[in-house]
């Protein structure tokens, strides 16, 4: 797992795999913030978990090396990207193609790509006056934000919508999708056909 943040999406899928709904573990959680409450989230529970700083890693490159190298230490076969803000490496990716979740609060490919995480998200929904929003998993590619959808869920936009009020709804559906993608993951059954994931 891969946070930047709170961690409530972390949190959701330590209580799915507690609750034995997913066939899998959490093995990591990596942060590239020390003060992510993610990581203090991991700790209560057991899970290894660590900050890597992009800072004292001295590049981009070599940031995503050590999380690279983090990840296979650790044996993780599938990576999930919860709240996690830098854009993935690609050395990361081509190690783990069709192999990395990531869950973005909007429906992709509306209002995403570089620059559209957290409350923009949210702010660029109701500046354009869309009717209803919602949450994406999607596998991670080279672009941001492109790779195979994996689960949508949508949530209405209501009159008097903040940015703060819509991302609360957004993020009740995040927790359902996130632990559900995971879930069909580790039972073998999403299949990749180029662009599609079929549910099987
Ligand atoms: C939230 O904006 C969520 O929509 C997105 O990442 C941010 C933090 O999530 N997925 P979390 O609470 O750290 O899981």
């Amino acid at each position: 797992m891969l946070c930047s943040g709170g961690g409530t999406n972390l949190q959701a899928l330590i209580d799915a795999v507690e609750a034995g709904t997913i066939d899998g573990q959490i093995v990591l959680v990596l942060a590239n913030a020390s003060k992510a409450y993610a990581l203090e989230r991991a700790r209560q529970h057991g899970i290894p978990a660590a900050f890597v700083s992009k800072k004292q890693a001295g590049s981009d490159e070599a940031f995503n090396d050590v999380i690279l190298d983090k990840l296979r230490a650790a044996g993780a076969e599938l990576v999930v990207l919860a709240g996690y803000l830098p854009i993935v490496g690609r050395q990361i990716v081509r190690a783990y193609e069709h192999r990395i979740i990531n869950i973005h609060p909007a429906l992709i490919p509306a209002f995403c790509g570089p620059g559209m995480y957290g409350h923009h998200v949210h702010e660029a929904v109701l500046a354009y006056g869309a009717k209803i929003s919602g949450a994406t998993t999607h596998f991670v590619d080279e672009q941001v934000d492109h790779g195979g959808v994996i689960l949508q869920r949508s949530v209405p936009v209501l009159e008097g919508d903040t940015p703060e009020t819509l991302a609360a709804r957004v993020l009740t559906v995040e927790h359902e999708i996130l632990p559900e993608s995971v879930r069909l993951f580790c039972a073998g059954k999403l299949g990749v056909d180029g662009r599609h994931v079929h549910v099987l």
